[in-house]
């Protein structure tokens, strides 16, 4: 049988996730200042045919049409991202009055339409000033990052009850402090665990400054996280995945949650000492309302010598006939649940949220109409293996799909289209795929 909305329970949150530096566009109007991202389009050889969001979706001049199309597709919940040199042009200091009018306008907006926003307040658009002085290797992104969240309470607090900290630190530090191919572009191990370290300290100092604003708020923050496996059963690869998993999906959750860095099991963490302050063990800790998980795939994990540190490498999806997405990950349902029983085994968890989940594959127009039956599956097959996770006892209360509209994926540019809806990015115009319109009508199911 078919799943339906009523095997979630009455009080899970659907909704759908976007983030401003793929969507919005408008990187240089009404005073906003350079993002990390509006500078590293523009070096070369970055991004996927020198592709850029200097425009994207537009969504900062059309978020009401795009609000409207959010309501067709009966999604009550909307993820989205402040961009934080869209407030703080030089990421501290003066604040840019109209950066948080347009806030304001899409957060009322939101509201009156009834879509329930969810604030994800870091989502990898540092602005350029403070890349400038460091960015996230420098240790004064704890006072950066605090004041930036304050004032998103100051101006938001009245209407926002649900916020996200921040979007996948593996990621941003991964991609783009240790292997250079997300902004900023700065490599190696120094860098990187000087700025796993920050994000994983600004993690819990945001939550603390929204606890601290209004005890009310429903506060989270996100992890990227895959489900791994050894390549091969023999003793090599099995270690060599646990390592994995120790970068992929434990090292920034297990400080939060009091359990400190998991250097037992990478002994390479333990130069992390080397950035650590007296009392950073407990600023590392914070009692989260619920984490988001976002999983898109597993991966095929084996033993290699070159691998510096690790001793590990990922056997890419397209080298073991499996099926793919555009992103060249393989299609594997399964992982959701196998994640989700994997981080509600932390007893110090108390809620989960799918805050990310979808899947890029090619979308013909045809006929004005877009049959994605793959993407269509993809989001069903991952919805039963939530739902098979949740009947085991996980605490696991909402999906959010990735994505509203196709965007800019990052370094792929604009290839890999994960939307819901269809965008022609020369003229900007919305179509609504099939997967859109079965998500409506599966959210349209009203609970007995
Ligand atoms: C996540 C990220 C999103 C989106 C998605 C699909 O890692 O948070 O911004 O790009 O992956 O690749």
């Amino acid at each position: 049988m078919a799943i339906t909305k009523a095997d979630f329970g009455n009080d899970f949150v659907w909704g759908v996730s976007t983030a401003a530096y793929q969507v919005e566009g408008a990187h240089n109007v009404d005073g906003k200042g350079p993002s990390i991202w509006d500078e590293f389009v523009c070096k070369p050889g970055k991004i996927y045919q020198k592709q850029h969001a200097q425009i994207a979706c537009d969504f900062y001049n059309r978020y009401t049409d795009d609000n409207r199309l959010i309501k067709e597709l009966n999604i009550p919940n909307h993820r989205f991202s402040l961009s934080w040199s869209r407030i703080l042009p030089e990421g501290t200091g003066r604040v840019n009055r109209k950066g948080i009018d347009f806030y304001n306008r899409l957060i009322d907006h939101s509201l009156e339409m009834g879509i329930q926003p969810w604030v994800t307040l870091y989502h990898w658009d540092l602005p350029l000033s403070l890349q400038q002085d460091g960015g996230w290797v420098n240790r004064d992104i704890i006072q950066w990052f605090g004041n930036y969240v304050e004032n998103c309470t100051r101006y938001f607090g009245d209407r926002i009850k649900n916020w996200i900290v921040l979007n996948e630190p593996m990621v941003f530090t991964g991609a783009g402090y240790f292997l250079g191919v997300h902004a900023p572009g700065k490599k190696g191990l120094k860098n990187f665990l000087a700025a796993v370290h920050h994000a994983a300290l600004c993690q819990a100092e945001g939550g603390r400054v929204l606890r601290q604003f209004d005890q009310s708020f429903n506060i989270g923050t996100t992890f990227s996280c895959s489900h791994l496996e050894p390549y091969r059963n023999i003793r090599k690869d099995i270690e060599a995945a646990k390592k994995a998993d120790v970068l992929i999906n434990r090292l920034f959750i297990e400080p939060l949650l009091g359990l400190g860095y998991p250097v037992n099991d990478l002994k390479i963490l333990e130069r992390m000492e080397q950035y650590f302050r007296p009392g950073d063990e407990h600023k590392l800790a914070f009692e989260m309302d619920f984490i988001g998980i976002q999983n898109y795939t597993r991966e095929i994990v084996a033993y290699s010598a070159f691998m510096p540190f690790v001793k590990a490498k990922i056997i890419k999806a397209n080298k073991r006939k499996v099926e793919t997405t555009l992103m060249n990950w393989e299609v594997y349902p399964q992982a959701m649940y196998h994640v989700l029983k994997k981080f509600g085994d932390y007893k110090q968890v108390k809620q989960i949220m799918v805050t990310e989940n979808g899947a890029a594959f090619n979308d013909h127009v045809f006929n004005e109409k877009i049959e994605d039956c793959k993407r269509k599956k993809f989001i069903q097959d991952n919805l039963a293996e939530l739902s098979k996770a949740q009947k085991e006892g996980v605490n696991v209360k909402g999906y959010f799909v990735w994505t509203l509209l196709d965007n800019f994926e990052w370094a792929e540019g604009y290839y890999p289209r994960f939307g819901l809806i269809h965008v022609d990015f020369e003229t900007q115009k919305r179509l609504i795929k099939d997967s859109g319109t079965w998500y409506r009508d599966f959210l349209n199911h009203e609970p007995e």
